[in-house]
């Protein structure tokens, strides 16, 4: 299929006021990881490999690659170690994985990795059902992975989940969503990525709440979003966050992602849709978008179905 780009169409119009926009974006790559804890099918190691191997190709640096969790919670990532040990170690790209506690800490410092991220939750209930803990004691659990973490030099990430709303609580407290985010980045977090879990959010809250961790003393450059598309809001919601300053956004080859113990998620903002925006919003990225498109209709008959990303679907269609 004759890619769209080559149509003559304006591919390329930075928007009026570039400076309110940041001049590059790192795009921290979730696929592996959100999007496969998710399949209903546990996917075999040897494709974990190649589709990271394939991102890497493409030319994404943040490629967030497992979760060291309970393998009874999430048996579709019970084999975090033995993928670990086959990728690649490539030069400037990183490999973040999921860690809820000190035993993954174990487990993932066991395995090598250099980078990891904890997981916490903005409402009492998700923190149980994800955790099986209080939000109180999520924070205790956290305080020594984070501590040692630091101590052997690991970089460490914290993620916040319903930022925005939650299927049990309702729409979300900003003044609450920030004093959790807080309280990760107190415990030594360098950055925090806020998620909108269940896709929920319009760019409005997603404003308010910026403005709030703005008003907190948070540093916009300590932020990250993270948006689920359950209702096609993510790319609206990600456009607010640039023009607000953030320049690190989570997102999923594919569109794959959603959570196991939040049915109502579906998938992450899909990375291609993402690198359509930023191209034509001059932003740079650094990633092959036919490379990537490629390894998403791959990824796509691993699975079984087609990538619900639109660009996906739109450069897709031959290949
Ligand atoms: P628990 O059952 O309370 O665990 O689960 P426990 O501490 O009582 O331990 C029970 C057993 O599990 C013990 O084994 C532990 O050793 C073992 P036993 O003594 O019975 O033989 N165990 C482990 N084994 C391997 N690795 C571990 C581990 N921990 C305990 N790390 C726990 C508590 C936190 C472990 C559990 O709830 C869990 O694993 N939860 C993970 C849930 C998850 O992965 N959710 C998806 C990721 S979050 C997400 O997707 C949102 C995000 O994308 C952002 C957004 O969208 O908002 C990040
Ligand atoms: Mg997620």
């Amino acid at each position: 299929m004759t890619p769209v780009r080559t149509l003559g169409l304006p591919q390329h119009s930075p928007a009026v006021d570039p400076g309110a926009l940041p001049a590059r974006v790192t795009i921290w790559e979730v696929g592996a990881r959100d999007g496969l804890q998710n399949e209903s099918t546990v996917v075999g190691v040897d494709v974990k490999q190649e589709f990271l191997r394939r991102l890497a190709a493409a030319g994404l640096t943040v490629l967030e690659a497992t979760s060291f969790v309970s393998p009874r919670w999430v048996p579709q990532l019970a084999d975090a170690a033995e993928l670990l040990a086959a990728l690649p170690r490539l030069p400037g790209v990183r490999y973040p994985v999921l860690v809820p506690n000190e035993r993954g800490l174990d487990r993932a410092v066991e395995a090598g990795v250099a980078d990891i991220a904890i997981f916490a939750s903005a409402t009492e209930s998700f923190a149980r059902r994800n955790l099986n803990r209080s939000m109180d004691e999520q924070f205790a659990m956290f305080e020594p992975v984070v501590r040692r973490a630091r101590e052997a030099g690991l970089r460490v990430r914290g993620y916040l989940s319903m930022c925005f709303g939650d299927p049990w609580e309702g729409p979300a407290d900003p003044a609450s969503v920030t004093a959790a985010g807080r309280r990760l980045l107190d415990l030594g977090c360098e950055q925090l990525s806020l998620g909108d879990t269940i896709g929920v959010a319009t760019p409005g809250q997603v404003e308010t709440l910026l403005r709030s961790f703005g008003t907190a003393g948070v540093p916009t450059a300590q932020l990250a979003v993270h948006f689920h598309d359950t209702y096609g809001q993510a790319l609206s919601n990600t456009y607010t966050a640039l023009r607000a300053g953030v320049s690190t956004v989570d997102s999923a080859a594919g569109g794959l992602g959603g959570c196991p113990f939040a049915g109502s998620a579906t998938g992450n903002l899909a990375t291609e849709d993402l690198v359509w925006m930023l191209d034509g919003l001059g932003i740079e990225h650094g990633v092959d978008l036919d490379a990537l498109v490629r390894t998403s209709v791959w990824m796509a008959e691993r699975l079984g179905r087609p990538s619900a990303s639109r660009v996906v679907t739109a450069l897709g269609g031959d290949s």
